[in-house]
């Protein structure tokens, strides 16, 4: 039988240390690209895609991720009082009426594995998305990465990895896979490793934050041991789950900002600002002026 995707998880529970001090007191996840933050950015793009149900794994210091997404009934009422009826639709489209938010606390950040795991009583045994609001991706064609991972679950009805190509002195920044290529962006998995050295990794493509699953992964995730960094190792159970299914890797359209970093988060500031429709043509202008172009 056929299964759709309609729920999405959204891991927010790290601590950021990338980032501190601006994530002291507030998550990662809310910083801005522009005027819009993170988390919002990876929201769209679920919602986009067709998903239903939005959870998300918080920890300490993330209740503005829980505001966010509520309704601002005072801000509301005083931007209908000033009649800024544009800026009032915005808030009010934040999220459809069709779709519901569950929030779920990870009591501590024992790594991304586990955050994804505190999932597993609201999916159940229905396949899902996971997004990673630290990695955001522009689109290049017309359907964001997520959308092209659900309809390649469509048609295979299998779990699936987004992956890029990285620089090999950066394979120990991600989980690095080895494939049989199917095609020239599908392939299916033979292998996959957390954070190898250049040296030791299997190839250059790495696994970056969007992923399909079938409910299966639970069963790895339960009871797994810690892995590299000391932390719950998605990664892991992923080694595990391929075992005994087959996985797909994706080589996506779109452009990925690894925002989990300063450079990545500074990077995606400039391409978006200079794509904004209201600051874009003034900001470039600026920027000619300082640069000397
Ligand atoms: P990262 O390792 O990129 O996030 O986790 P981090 O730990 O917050 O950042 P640094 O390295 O200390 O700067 C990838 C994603 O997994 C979530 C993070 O919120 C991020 O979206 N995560 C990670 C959890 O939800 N729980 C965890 O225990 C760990």
């Amino acid at each position: 039988m056929q299964q759709k995707i309609t729920k999405a998880v959204f891991p927010v529970a790290g601590l950021g240390t990338r980032f501190l001090p601006a994530t002291k007191a507030n998550p990662k996840e809310m910083l801005s690209i522009v005027d819009k933050p993170l988390i919002q950015y990876a929201v769209e793009e679920a919602i986009d895609a067709g998903i239903e149900t939005l959870i998300f794994i918080t920890g300490r210091n993330k209740h503005c991720i829980q505001d966010h997404f509520d309704k601002a009934y005072e801000l509301e009422t005083e931007l209908e009082k000033k009649g800024k009826v544009e800026q009032v639709n915005e808030l009010k489209s934040l999220l459809p009426t069709h779709v519901s938010c569950v929030f779920i606390r990870q009591s501590e950040a024992l790594g991304l594995g586990h955050a994804v795991n505190c999932a597993k009583p609201i999916i159940g045994n229905e396949p899902f998305v996971v997004l990673l609001a630290d990695d955001l991706v522009r689109n290049k064609g017309n359907k964001s990465c997520t959308q092209q991972l659900i309809e390649l679950f469509n048609k295979q009805q299998a779990s699936i990895l987004a992956v890029e190509p990285v620089a090999k002195k950066e394979t120990d920044k991600y989980g690095i896979v080895s494939i049989n290529p199917q095609n020239d962006v599908i392939g299916n998995l033979v292998s996959i490793v957390e954070k190898p050295k250049p040296e030791n990794a299997p190839s250059n493509l790495a696994v970056i934050g969007r992923y399909v699953f079938t409910p299966s992964i639970f069963k790895h995730l339960d009871n797994l041991a810690k892995g590299a960094g000391g932390e719950i190792q998605l990664t892991d159970a992923i080694a595990k789950l391929l075992q005994e299914e087959d996985i797909l890797s994706y080589k996506f359209e779109g452009k990925r900002y690894d925002c989990g970093s300063k450079l990545g988060y500074l990077i995606a500031n400039v391409e978006y600002a200079l794509l904004h429709p209201e600051i874009g043509s003034d900001f470039l202008h600026y920027l000619k002026k300082e640069l000397n172009l």
